[in-house]
C-alpha cells in the first residue's frame, strides 16, 4: 500500500522568526510516527535551520527549486548537492509558477529532475492544466505532455519520485477541483504511469493533489482511490490550518 503525503510548500512565505515558530508547532503536534509523511518546504535562506530544527523529528524537508548543474558560473541558482547539504530529502520540481511566472521548459524540468534523482533526492514533479486548457477540454493531453520526459528516467529513478497534480485555476484561487474532476486525472496520471512503467510502479506511485487544499476538503479528496495526499499552498503557512490537514489525512488512512 502507499503511505499518503501531507507536502507544505511555503512558496516566497515566512521569514526566520516565522519559520522557528511553524517549525516548533508541528514537531509538538507530530512528534511520534503517524499514518502520512510530513514535509515541508521553506525558502532556501531558512533550509538550514529547518534542517537542524527537523533534526530527529517526523517532519521532512525539502525545497522549491534547484539547478541542474552541480556547480559553477550559474549566478544566483543553488544545486541538488548544495540542497543534500543543508538536509534535504525532497525538491519540488515544475511547479506551474516555475512554469508560467519563470518559463522553464519541460526540457529544464526533465533535466531537474536528473540531477535531484542523481543527488539522491525525491522530487515532486509538478502537473496540472491552465483554466483556458480546461475548457477546451485539453487537460489530459496537456498533462500527458508534461509527463513525457518521464519514459526517459530508469524504473528505480521512478520509485523515487513523486508527483502532484495542481490544476493552475485551483492554485491560491480558493476554487478546488471537485473530488471527482482531481480523480479522473489522478486516474489518468496512473494509467499513463502504468502504460510506461508497468503495474507493480503504477500502484506504487504517490500522486499528490494540489490547490485550494484546506481542512474541509481533504478528507473527500483523499476518500477518492487515486489521490494520495495533498501539496498545500497557504493553508501549510498555519500551523492550525496545516495540522487540521494532516489529521484529516489520518483518519481517511484505513488500517
Ligand atoms: P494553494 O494551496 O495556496 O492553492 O497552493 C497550492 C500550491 O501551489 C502548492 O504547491
Amino acid at each position: 500500500m502507499r503511505t499518503p503525503m501531507i507536502a507544505g510548500n511555503w512558496k516566497m512565505n515566512n521569514g526566520f522568526a516565522e519559520t522557528r515558530e511553524l517549525i516548533g508547532e508541528l514537531n509538538r503536534k507530530f512528534s511520534c510516527k503517524i499514518k502520512v509523511s510530513i514535509a515541508i518546504f521553506p525558502s532556501f535562506p531558512y533550509l538550514y535551520e529547518s534542517s537542524r530544527l527537523l533534526d530527529g523529528k517526523a517532519i521532512r524537508l525539502g525545497a522549491q527549486n534547484l539547478h541542474w548543474e552541480t556547480k559553477g558560473a550559474f549566478t544566483g541558482e543553488v544545486s541538488s548537492m548544495m540542497l543534500r547539504d543543508v538536509g534535504c530529502e525532497y525538491v519540488i520540481v515544475g511547479h506551474s509558477e516555475r512554469r508560467h511566472i519563470f518559463k522553464e521548459s519541460d526540457e529544464q524540468i526533465l533535466l531537474k529532475l536528473k540531477a535531484a534523482l542523481q543527488a539522491g533526492l525525491h522530487p515532486i514533479l509538478c502537473v496540472g492544466e491552465t483554466l483556458a486548457e480546461r475548457e477546451k477540454g485539453s487537460m489530459e493531453q496537456v498533462v500527458r505532455a508534461q509527463l513525457k520526459g518521464l519514459s526517459e528516467l530508469t524504473p528505480e529513478e521512478i520509485t523515487n519520485l513523486v508527483l502532484a497534480y495542481e490544476p493552475v485555476w485551483a492554485i491560491g484561487t480558493g476554487k478546488t477541483a471537485s473530488p471527482e474532476a482531481a480523480q479522473n486525472m489522478h486516474a489518468f496520471i496512473r494509467r499513463w504511469i502504468r502504460k510506461q512503467f508497468g503495474n507493480y510502479l503504477s500502484d506504487k506511485m504517490i500522486i499528490l493533489y494540489g490547490g485550494s487544499v484546506k481542512p474541509e476538503n481533504i478528507r473527500e479528496l483523499m476518500d477518492r482511490p487515486d489521490i494520495d495526499g495533498a501539496l498545500v499552498g497557504g493553508a501549510s503557512l498555519n500551523a492550525d490550518s496545516f495540522s487540521a490537514i494532516i489529521q484529516g489525512a489520518c483518519e481517511t488512512v484505513k488500517e
